[in-house]
């Protein structure tokens, strides 16, 4: 499917698909998106001196080396398990020009694109990383999970993977104590707010509203306390 480049207004770019008529940030800001969601509502969320982290939809990686730098800044040790069905070129990864986004390592970020998909790789003293090559519907893994970027595209455009079956199948993988999933779905859309409320009447948790990150809106969801 074609992909072509696109700037956004942070001045950071993104991929689109036109066949979707879908980008893998808000055209809003990318870096302002991924850190406003990913970064402070969900990593700096959390007790900073161990997580394991999973990420569902790697495409750009733009969520793994936010996460390695800030992960660096807070000393704290993470294990990283990036899903992802259809791995993007590196060339066109490079034309992204990430390693120009403040505080990221061209080194890091490049191995976070070339390391081999499937094994544990450790990226650095503090970050170890695995790749896998799976469809969201399919992942399963041994390993129980503090934080989960639920990072696919909109539920209009893949319903499938908004479903109950997968919303479970994330449930399972999560840690009992420090359980919390970050969702983000796009305002004005009714299939969106149907997707939040089969995860919340599914698991019994709570949506919490993030303050909302421009055009779009990003829903936090953790269990009731
Ligand atoms: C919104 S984009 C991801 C953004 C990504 N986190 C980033 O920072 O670039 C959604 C990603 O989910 C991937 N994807 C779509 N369907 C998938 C599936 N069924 N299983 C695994 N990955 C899928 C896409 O290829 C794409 O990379």
């Amino acid at each position: 499917m074609p992909i072509e480049l696109k700037k956004t207004k942070d001045g950071s770019y993104t991929l689109f698909i036109p066949a979707l008529n879908e980008h893998y940030h808000s055209y809003n800001g990318a870096l302002a998106e991924a850190m406003h969601i990913f970064i402070n509502a969900g990593f700096n969320f959390l007790p900073k001196q161990k997580i394991n982290i999973l990420e569902l939809g790697f495409g750009t990686g733009l969520n793994a080396i936010l996460t390695f730098t800030e992960a660096k800044k807070n000393n704290t040790t993470v294990f990283y398990c990036a899903v992802e069905a259809y791995p993007l070129d590196y060339q066109l990864i490079k034309q992204l020009k990430y390693e120009s986004l403040e505080g990221v390592n061209p080194t890091v970020l490049k191995k976070i694109h070339t390391e081999s998909w499937e094994k544990e790789i450790k990226i650095s003293k503090h970050f170890t990383l695995q790749k896998l090559k799976t469809d969201i519907q399919k992942f399963e893994h041994n390993k129980k999970f503090d934080l989960v970027y639920f990072d696919a595209f909109a539920p209009e455009v893949q319903p499938v993977l908004w479903s109950e079956k997968v919303f479970i199948n994330i449930h399972k993988r999560l840690k009992k104590k420090w359980n919390f999933a970050y969702l983000l779905f796009q305002r004005h859309s009714k299939k969106s707010f149907a997707c939040r409320r089969i995860f919340c009447k599914t698991f019994g948790w709570s949506p919490r509203e993030t303050p909302y990150f421009k055009g779009d809106s990003s829903v936090k969801i953790s269990p009731r306390i």
